[in-house]
């Protein structure tokens, strides 16, 4: 299903994965800081968990939302290493990654535990960033709608409509990631409707219309703009080029 809905307001989000320090990270907001007091999007940046503090300081009132990577969906307890929704929502965060296919490649996340994530990141009013993506073998045995509907369904089980709006979905085929070898505009953009089409079924079409939809996978100042231009991508989320001021200011400027 493809829609020319207008209405969804453009995000550019930052997963800085496992890099920077707290001061490398008020360093980077206090820069970017300056030049996005009118952007036409949405921004968010995902410092590693140590640096979140750092961060909410620096971005302080400004339109930089700062998001968690990860979360555990226990408030607390004995769970040696994990952080919890409502930790983050107490230091300062407003979104959080969900699912990251690194997550799944290396920390055995399933779509099970992106659900009980997703239901935890909501009941602390955190908007969620659920990423799904096929990997290189599934993309060429055709299984790419498949994977997509699997991921979908399992990961966004027992959602409200209303809940169903406020989440951010990141479409990110594993293939694309940190590999420079970026999908296609089209590619994308059928994935992406694909996506739009889950929504409405598992919800209805007025909630599929507002859900925004971000790519991700080697998203970089060049090739940004025929992403932005495709009906049903409403933004990135971004590894490599989100590390540099520059490269994602220009992201930023381009996500209108
Ligand atoms: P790259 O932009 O480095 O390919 O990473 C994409 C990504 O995984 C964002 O979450």
């Amino acid at each position: 299903m493809s829609t020319t809905e207008s209405s969804r307001r453009p995000l550019m989000a930052a997963n800085w994965k496992m890099h920077k320090t707290p001061a490398e990270s008020a360093a980077f907001i206090e820069q970017l800081r300056p030049q996005v007091n009118d952007a036409a999007c949405d921004i968010v940046v995902a410092p590693p968990f140590v640096c979140i503090p750092a961060a909410v300081h620096a971005a302080g009132d400004s339109v930089i939302a700062i998001s968690g990577q990860n979360l555990f969906w226990e408030t607390s307890g004995a769970y040696t290493g994990e952080v919890s929704g409502a930790m983050l929502q107490a230091a300062g965060c407003r979104y959080v990654i969900i699912g990251h296919s690194e997550r799944r490649q290396y920390f055995q996340e399933t779509d099970e535990t992106v659900n009980r994530r997703l239901q935890a990141a909501l009941k602390m009013a955190l908007i969620p960033i659920v990423c799904v993506g096929e990997t290189l073998q599934e993309r060429e045995a055709g299984q790419t709608e498949a994977v997509l509907s699997r991921q979908f369904e399992g990961g966004l089980r027992g959602l409200s409509a209303a809940e169903m709006q406020n989440v951010v979905i990141a479409y990110e085929p594993v293939w694309a990631i940190g590999t420079g070898r970026t999908a296609s505009p089209e590619m994308a953009q059928e994935a992406h409707a694909f996506l739009r089409g889950c929504i409405a079924r598992q919800f209805d079409t007025r909630t599929a219309a507002k859900v925004r939809i971000l790519y991700g996978g080697s998203v970089k100042p060049d090739n940004v703009a025929g992403l932005m231009a495709q009906a049903d991508i409403d933004g990135g989320l971004v590894g490599g080029a989100s590390l540099q001021v520059d490269s994602f200011l220009a992201l930023v400027k381009a996500a209108r």
